[in-house]
């Protein structure tokens, strides 16, 4: 039997299965190349989705960045938690790379369960991936995190355990990569303030504090630029944005400073949260880009990102007011990009 092109319908059928056939997820000419970093906007991955990966972390794999985050699409299971993963060689356009964990609540979590602000480390010596999220009731009142583990960037992830660390309550978690390699979590522990811990060697625990920043912040976040740590913290607001804050210390054991405005408090960060800092080292130029989620409690799934590049050094850190910019990666050069 034929068809209007003439074939067969089984070689019509076989040319539908083909790569490059008539089903094709993401027809030919549509991928576009992002330019310039848009803080605020939609921000589209290479199939012209908005990115969903909030709370998210910034993993750097020889020359490709991952990142991981919260997983709040529309049409999704209920009763899962996901955490998405996109690949980028140069931080602003992003390839969709799967929900790397899919996950029911681990044993007596209920219903309402909450996974956030996942934060992946790679270790040299196991040659594992190691995820850390915050893993809670929907109350926030188990305050635990959870190691989800897997052997490739990409997944998928299992879940192995959840505990508190160092006995310690953990809501927010943050991620830091010394200079050393040295691998540390931020976790806020709210009777207290906020704790940083190494890592155990092979990553699956916290096992030594380094300190204990009495400030009662949340989505924890440190870089380690030219010699001086800074660290950045939000206030407990919840979904509501507010006036984020950093300190310094000459070791991450402290002293540290009083925490000072990282912006106009007015602006409450111009409405968004911390959850990273990266460095980014090029031929000509170091930058350090805060990272914030602009959250939109009631359409997760339309949060948005609030991206740019700090001015940093001698002990002051200050958020410029967001504009569009762009970054050559190779350079590390960054620039405003007038309107
Ligand atoms: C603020 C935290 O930073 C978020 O990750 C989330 O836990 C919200 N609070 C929940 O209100």
């Amino acid at each position: 039997m034929k068809n209007k092109y003439g074939l067969p319908y089984f070689v019509l059928l076989f040319s539908l299965l083909l790569p490059n056939g008539f089903i094709n997820a993401r027809p030919a000419g549509k991928k576009t190349k992002l330019e310039i970093f848009q803080p605020g906007e939609s921000w589209p991955d290479q199939d012209g989705n908005h990115i969903q990966a909030h709370g998210g972390g910034i993993l750097k794999i020889n020359k490709t960045y991952f990142w991981y985050g919260e997983q709040r699409g529309k049409g999704l299971d209920p009763n899962f938690r996901y955490v998405s993963c996109y690949s980028s060689k140069d931080l602003l356009n992003w390839k969709f790379r799967g929900n790397v964990v899919k996950m029911l609540p681990p044993d007596s979590l209920t219903s309402g369960w909450i996974l956030e602000r996942p934060k992946v480390y790679y270790n040299p010596g196991t040659k594992k991936y190691v995820m850390y999220f915050h893993l809670d009731d929907k109350g926030y009142k188990v305050a635990q995190v959870g190691i989800a583990v897997s052997d490739k960037p990409d997944g998928d992830f299992k879940f192995v355990r959840r505990f508190r660390p160092l006995g310690h309550e953990s809501r927010d978690i943050g991620q830091f990569i010394d200079d050393d390699g040295t691998a540390y979590l931020v976790f806020e522990d709210r009777p207290y303030g906020f704790r940083i811990a190494r890592l155990s060697k092979d990553y699956m625990d916290v096992e030594k504090e380094m300190t204990l920043v009495k400030a009662h912040m949340e989505g924890g976040a440190i870089v380690h630029y030219q010699g001086l740590y800074y660290s950045i913290g939000s206030a407990l607001t919840g979904w509501n944005a507010n006036p984020n804050k950093y300190a310094t210390a000459p070791t991450l054991e402290g002293p540290w400073t009083e925490f000072r405005d990282i912006a106009p408090p007015e602006t409450k960060t111009y409405g968004s949260q911390s959850t990273m800092l990266i460095k980014v080292t090029g031929s000509r130029k170091t930058t350090v880009i805060f990272l914030g989620d602009i959250w939109r409690p009631k359409t997760q799934y339309d949060s948005r990102y609030l991206w740019m590049p700090l001015n940093l050094g001698d002990g002051k850190l200050w958020l410029p007011e967001p504009q569009p910019w762009k970054m050559n990666i190779k350079t590390g050069e960054s620039s405003v990009v007038k309107k």
